[in-house]
């Protein structure tokens, strides 16, 4: 799957979101979050990105390399009312969830 990385922390400018035909990009308190079990890996939501957060989880460069189980993480850790959000099939009728996974949690203020 694909993954959004750190780099989208505190900007979260969401044209992924709005590129991602199967609604599967989550949006968390400081980032948002590609669902690895409902990504098709199309591929879509990469190059919109204009802070360049978003890789394939093979090519994610060395420094970002936390970010791919973080990520994952979102949808496993119990986020959401003490349960875990899982694989709701759709982030919009979901809306924001107003937490972050540890990794996201931890990041200092980003400005972009
Ligand atoms: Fe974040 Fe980039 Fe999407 S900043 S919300 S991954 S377009
Ligand atoms: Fe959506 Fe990007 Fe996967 S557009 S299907 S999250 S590759």
């Amino acid at each position: 799957p694909y993954v959004i990385t750190t780099r989208c922390v505190d900007l979260k400018d969401r044209a992924c979101v709005r590129e991602c035909p199967v609604d599967c990009i989550y949006e968390g308190a400081r980032a948002l979050y590609v669902n690895p079990e409902e990504c098709i890996d199309c591929g879509a939501c990469a190059p919109v990105c204009p802070n360049d957060a978003i890789y394939f989880d093979q090519e994610v460069p060395g420094a970002l390399q936390a970010s791919i189980a973080d990520n994952a993480a979102f949808f496993s850790l119990p986020l959401v009312d003490g349960a875990p959000l899982g694989n709701p099939g759709g982030a919009r009728s979901v809306g924001p969830v107003g937490a972050d996974t540890p990794l996201v949690a931890a990041q200092p203020p980003q400005v972009g």
